[in-house]
């Protein structure tokens, strides 16, 4: 027997940039979102610890320690091993936190069914976050306020909202672009968030946000320029944002219908782009480890 997990992408509503710590992490106050769009990992008993990709995007992806899902499961394995097979969906390197997702779905698979994820995330803080910021907002998989570089995490209500992803496939390394950043201390978030009952009310108020790593990632790889342009150009679309450090831009929209004809379009027009849509929201449920036939 095998447990599959699912690994949602996350999506950076909005992301301020509000500071920089004496090592260099930025301090930042974001909101997440997850989509019903991921990796999947497949972990199963075996002697020793091991990493399989296969998938549409697993070229290039590592299977030895360098591989987060990999540093995850070394964490919680102890003395066991274990076989994963990740079938990689999520585009590398792309600001939807597809390796920290790997990371979180690896945790959550090797813990089942012992510890849900805020227990987990208790149990091993010190650990999951030394895997990388974005790992403990992935292990939630539900809509966030994350401050700090990541450990400050307060859930938050959002309405579930149609979106498009677009990744041109060009990889954007995270460091290279918060280098670029000219001004690194920036306004928050409003301390409190207003009541979001619906999308329209959500694109509203994220009318009023940012993602202050948009202009430098744009600097540093001019494609997610037309990225945005071809995602807010579509009927419907209420807000085009980059994602995390990039290239992954999304687009929101408040009717399922339009958010698929704008996937449609874009992929259409773009076939080298990458191309998604689906409903953002919680996505904990989904990334449960669910038994299945090995
Ligand atoms: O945490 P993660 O490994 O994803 O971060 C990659 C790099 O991005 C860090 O080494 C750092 O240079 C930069 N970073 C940052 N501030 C953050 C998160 C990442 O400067 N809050």
């Amino acid at each position: 027997m095998a447990s599959k997990v699912f690994a949602p992408a996350k999506i950076n509503l909005a992301l301020h940039v509000t500071g920089r710590r004496d090592d260099g992490y930025h301090l930042l106050d974001t909101l997440v979102s997850f989509a019903p769009v991921g990796d999947w990992l497949t972990i199963s008993d075996a002697e020793t610890l091991s990493l399989t990709v296969e998938g549409p995007e697993a070229a290039g992806v590592p299977t030895d320690m360098t591989n987060l899902a990999m540093k995850a499961a070394a964490l919680l394995a102890g003395r066991r091993g274990a076989r994963m097979v990740l079938d990689k969906r999520l585009p590398a390197a792309s600001g939807i936190g597809g390796g920290s997702a790997d990371a979180a779905a690896a945790l959550r698979g090797m813990a089942a069914p012992a510890l849900d994820a805020d227990a987990l995330l208790r149990a091993h803080a010190d650990g999951i976050l030394g895997l990388g910021a974005d790992v403990p907002m992935c292990l939630a998989s539900k809509p966030l306020r994350v401050r700090g570089i990541g450990e400050g995490l307060e859930p938050v209500a959002l309405p579930d909202i149609p979106a498009v992803l677009v990744n041109p496939r060009r990889p954007v390394s995270t460091p290279a672009v918060f280098k670029a950043m000219t001004r690194r201390e920036n306004t928050a978030l409003p301390e409190v968030l207003p009541a979001l009952p619906d999308a329209d009310a959500l694109i509203a108020f994220l009318r009023g946000t940012r993602n202050d790593l948009e202009a430098p990632a744009r600097a540093v790889e001019p494609v997610i320029s037309a990225v945005l342009d071809a995602l807010s150009a579509q009927a419907g679309c209420g807000l085009s944002r980059m994602s995390g450090s990039g290239a992954t831009c999304f687009g929101l929209f408040t009717s399922e219908d339009d958010a698929r004809a704008a996937s449609r379009a874009i992929a259409k027009a773009n076939p080298a782009w990458w191309v998604a849509s689906g409903v953002l929201g919680d996505q904990s449920g989904a990334a449960m480890p669910r038994l299945c036939e090995s």
